[in-house]
């Protein structure tokens, strides 16, 4: 009888093995969502017709700053004329929904007041195209292109004046597309945005707090970081208050926010790596998490940043706790973190040095070329979200792989990349992760912030010396229609 039971408890092994192996769509649960994304400065082009006004990210990269090597958003992939192409070929790959962002500025030219009617026109061509093909809009309302002018009037997010604007630009959103769109981001990777934005210039508006990050002849205030996720914070509860209150009952949505959120390991054994890795993962998630979550910034932060980190008044905590229906993420790979304790003494100091680390190493087997299996990263970050922010709703906004834009077609490494990650998703969810949706990073082959149009994270490539800018669909686009039609083939 041992025996048997022996032989039978291998069998539900191997049984279980070749489950996991070759898993498919149906083994996730019904309701739950997949498909891709983009942002609208990334694809969209056309910055300059149709009443269009410049973003900071236009600004950013026309002054050939960033890592983007002065790549301009003018035309990008044209999604802006092509989106029923665009549709079509979501449409060819199985996608069940579309993450894309709304140009602030395209919809309001003048950050606030006025509304374009070609704005309102071409965002509600795009959600009916995709509604008529059956797939769900899933739309951020800011993804890193601030309208210029509402930089050059008061320094955008620098300012709490950007809160009230934001809420009406929003109101805008809700009131014109809300009938038909039922999952709204307030803002994109607010962490990633304060830190390359305002502390070491690598991002739009390309401020520096600390001098000598890229671009940084001298720094701002090292403030800045923190007042710009301040105001993101506050930006995004009042508009989801605004939702609740004036928009909820009818259109029954829901309202979320995304951050960046790689997941982080220590990156020796020692203690010191080990303690340092939890104030990383606080400054980074806990940052935006924990005051929506409980109503405050981590502890560590209020201790580290003191009086450089504006403090939450008793109404905003009230407004800001529970102000989610989801949160967002976008999740890559993981960072390995050393420790740094005297990055705390030193005068200047920059958010990397506030965390008291000397380094956030990007693992080897991270690097382009090398196909190792680095997804249990995602379920670090799942399993993180479950014990420590009470398992919210969760989508993974992005996930994908940087690949060189060398027009190969045959992109395995991005297929291992998505079979590998998909794989440990449906794992965390057997484990009681509350994900509810994956949005491959990226759609097309677009404008990327590190690297322009040099680097890839495509399903499909899009030809940028044809004037058709012909899209033309890699092996992962194969790989996931097939997985979403029902059949894994395991790469
Ligand atoms: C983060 C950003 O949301 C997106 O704009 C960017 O292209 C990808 N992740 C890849 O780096």
């Amino acid at each position: 009888i041992l025996l048997m039971l022996l032989m039978l408890l291998q069998l539900l092994a191997v049984m279980a093995i070749a489950r996991v192996e070759n898993f498919t769509r149906s083994d996730f649960p019904v309701d739950f969502i997949f498909g891709a994304g983009s942002s609208a400065f990334q694809v969209e082009g056309a910055a300059r017709e149709d009443g269009r006004t410049p973003t900071i990210w236009d600004t950013f990269v026309y002054a050939n700053k960033g890592l983007s090597h002065g790549a301009s958003g003018d035309v990008a992939c044209d999604q802006y004329h092509k989106y029923k192409e665009d549709v079509q070929h979501m449409v060819d790959t199985g996608l069940e929904a579309y993450r894309f962002s709304i140009s602030w500025s395209r919809l309001i030219p003048d950050g606030r007041g006025r509304v374009n009617p070609k704005g309102l026109e071409y965002y509600n061509n795009l959600i009916n195209e995709l509604l008529m093909h059956g797939i769900q809009p899933h739309v951020t309302l800011f993804h890193f292109d601030t309208p210029q002018v509402l930089e050059d009037e008061y320094g955008g997010w620098l300012s709490r004046k950007i809160v009230n604007d934001f809420t009406a630009y929003a109101d805008v959103c809700f009131k014109e597309f809300g009938d038909r769109v039922l999952y709204w981001t307030t803002i994109n990777e607010g962490n990633i945005f304060s830190i390359c934005g305002y502390d070491n210039g690598i991002g739009p508006p390309g401020r520096c707090s600390f001098p000598f990050g890229l671009n940084c002849s001298e720094g701002n205030s090292i403030t800045e970081p923190y007042i710009a996720g301040h105001n993101m914070l506050l930006a995004h509860s009042s508009a989801v208050k605004l939702y609740y209150k004036k928009h909820k009952a009818t259109q029954r949505g829901f309202v979320g926010l995304n951050i960046y959120a790689s997941w982080f390991s220590p990156y020796s054994n020692a203690t010191e790596d080990i303690i340092a890795t939890q104030r990383a993962i606080d400054f980074y998630i806990g940052w935006f998490l924990h005051p929506m979550v409980f109503g405050d910034y981590p502890d560590i932060i209020k201790k580290n940043a003191g009086t450089k980190i504006p403090a939450l008044t008793p109404s905003e905590s009230r407004l800001l706790k529970g102000s989610f229906d989801f949160i967002g993420l976008n999740h890559y790979s993981t960072l390995y973190v050393k420790d740094s304790p005297s990055s705390l003494n030193v005068n200047i100091r920059d958010i990397v040095a506030d965390m008291g680390l000397s380094a956030l190493v990007e693992p080897e087997d991270a690097s382009e070329n090398q196909n190792d299996d680095t997804s249990s990263s995602l379920s670090g970050i799942l399993e993180y979200l479950r014990n420590v922010y009470a398992n919210p709703p969760t989508y993974v906004h992005e996930n994908g792989k940087r690949t060189e834009r060398n027009g190969t077609l045959n992109d395995t490494s991005r297929v291992k990349y998505m079979y590998s990650y998909i794989r440990t998703l449906l794992d965390a969810i057997k484990n009681g992760s509350n994900t509810k949706g994956y949005f491959l990073w990226s759609l097309l082959d677009g404008l990327e912030p590190i690297g322009g149009y040099t680097t890839s994270f495509g399903l499909y490539y899009v030809d940028l010396d044809d004037k058709q800018l012909k899209r033309y669909p890699k092996l992962s686009a194969h790989w996931y229609s097939n997985f979403l039609k029902g059949r894994t083939i395991k790469p």
